[in-house]
């Protein structure tokens, strides 16, 4: 018997998608039927009778990259946390493609189902290199079997130098997560997640804090991520949102709900956005 972690011969749910590789949108153990990788319906959350979802009503296609911009307290970090099982929802259905029920799984749960989500302050390994931080996240991920003894094969750390450039961290490797910038933490970390091969990823602020070098180069990788992965992204920079929008969807929380929904170009024309959020 092999110890060895063949690729795509170990997925628990791989069924009809075994050994899909980095560069392709990855849908396998979710039911994608209806091109949608998420649907929220009336997603309510309630703190004490404050509402901070507020019949929330989201779909996010496969392959998306969508933008969700709003005040704060409009609930964009509740809604990931809805998403992720960190928070039940008082009221509403939460789905993972067609099928699978999100409020009845835990996080950890859902966090094997495919769904990886990186929160505002980068949490990487400061004690190990670059490439150890990326390999750790590889036998961590959550779509392999675990095994006792593992061998990186060629192929994976073909995978880790693909993402290593992705990431602008290739001829780092060697160097501590510890001493890299802000920035370059953000750039391992959204590495790391990477290489869970997640079907949804979900970026909460990702280049607060960071230079406008280091934004400008995170809105260079989301681009180059855009069509092989579903992504959501909440940011308040309008230019690094504009940068990843493009021409696609872009959506306004307000006080928990969905007030407005289109091209950015579309959005920031809207009055009611210009109101609430744009203008002030
Ligand atoms: N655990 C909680 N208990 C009580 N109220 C909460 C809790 N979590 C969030 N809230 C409230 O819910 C509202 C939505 O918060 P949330 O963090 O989702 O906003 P946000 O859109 O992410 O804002 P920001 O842009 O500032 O990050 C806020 O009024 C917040 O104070
Ligand atoms: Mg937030």
């Amino acid at each position: 018997m092999s110890e060895i972690l063949q690729p795509g011969q170990h997925y628990e749910s791989g069924e009809g998608d075994q050994g899909a590789s980095y560069g392709r949108v990855r849908t396998e153990g979710v039911d994608t039927t209806h091109g949608a990788i998420l649907y929220l319906e009336d997603i309510t959350v309630s703190f004490d009778g404050f509402k901070a979802l507020n019949n929330l009503n989201l779909d996010i296609s496969v392959g998306e990259l969508r933008c969700i911009i709003g005040p704060n307290g409009a609930g964009k970090t509740t809604m990931m946390d809805v998403i992720t099982g960190k928070t039940r929802p008082t009221g509403g259905t939460a789905y993972f493609g067609q099928t699978i029920d999100l409020a009845r799984m835990t996080e950890y749960d859902i966090a094997h189902a495919g769904i990886g989500r990186k929160f505002q302050r980068p949490t990487v390994f400061e004690q190990h290199t670059v490439f150890e931080n990326l390999e750790l996240a590889m036998k961590m991920n959550k779509r392999v079997k675990p095994t006792l003894f593992f061998k990186l094969l060629s192929e994976q750390k073909d995978k880790i130098d693909d993402i290593l450039q992705l990431i602008r961290l290739n001829g780092q490797e060697s160097r501590l997560a510890g001493l890299l910038s802000h920035g370059q933490k953000q750039w391992l970390e959204i590495g790391m997640l990477l290489m869970q091969e997640p079907q949804l990823l979900l970026l909460d602020e990702p280049v607060a804090g960071m230079s406008d070098a280091e934004t400008a180069r995170t809105a260079e990788l989301l681009n180059e991520l855009r069509g092989k992965h579903s992504i959501v992204v909440v940011e308040h920079d309008m230019a690094f949102v504009t940068e990843i929008a493009r021409d696609g969807k872009v959506t306004v929380l307000h006080e928990g709900s969905v007030l407005a929904e289109g091209t950015m170009q579309q959005v920031q024309a809207d009055e009611r956005v210009i109101e609430v959020y744009l203008g002030r």
